[in-house]
């Protein structure tokens, strides 16, 4: 079953959107393994976006994730990695659909409240990332009613 890291921004936490983000995730059948509250030292932000770091945007992609804790998430279930990125919405909340995360609750594309995974292989680095320790196991009882 495939699993994808998503991220509650320090802009969604401020605005008290954990709870409606977890809950969007679980009520569409996702299951949740791994969720903490956490103040991540700069580099292990530069770490997760590294792939941007030529870009302009960069320093104050790094300066808005500092700018207040962030609470990281860990979702398995059906296609969860591409069906995440769905739920999230466009990257630039402009273009978001309504519906999406972005789309109900964001506007601007440096404050889009939430960070998904993008790829399957950059979703295992990434939970090896943010969560070092190990994630708990555990079987969903009501699997069959979400899975053929
Ligand atoms: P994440 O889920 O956070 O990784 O976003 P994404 O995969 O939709 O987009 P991408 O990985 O390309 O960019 C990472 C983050 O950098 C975005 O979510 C934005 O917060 C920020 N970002 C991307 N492009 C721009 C830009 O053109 N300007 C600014 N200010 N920020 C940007
Ligand atoms: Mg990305």
């Amino acid at each position: 079953r495939e699993r994808t890291y998503i991220m509650v921004k320090p802009d969604g936490v401020q605005r008290g959107l954990v709870g409606e983000i977890i809950s969007r995730f679980e009520k569409r059948g996702f299951k949740l393994i791994a969720a903490k509250l956490a103040s991540p030292p700069k580099e292990q932000l530069e770490k997760h976006y590294a792939d941007l770091s030529s870009k302009p945007f960069f320093p104050g992609l790094i300066k808005y994730m500092l700018s207040g804790p962030v609470f990281a998430l860990v979702f398995e279930g059906l296609d969860a990695v591409k069906t995440g990125r769905v739920m999230l919405g466009a990257t630039n909340p402009l273009q978001s659909a309504a519906g999406t995360i972005r789309g109900d609750y964001a506007l601007a594309v440096g404050r889009n409240i939430c960070h998904g995974s993008d790829t399957v292989e950059n979703a295992e680095k990434e939970i090896a990332l943010w969560f070092p320790e190990g994630i708990v196991q555990y079987s969903l009882l009501q699997e069959s009613m979400i899975f053929e």
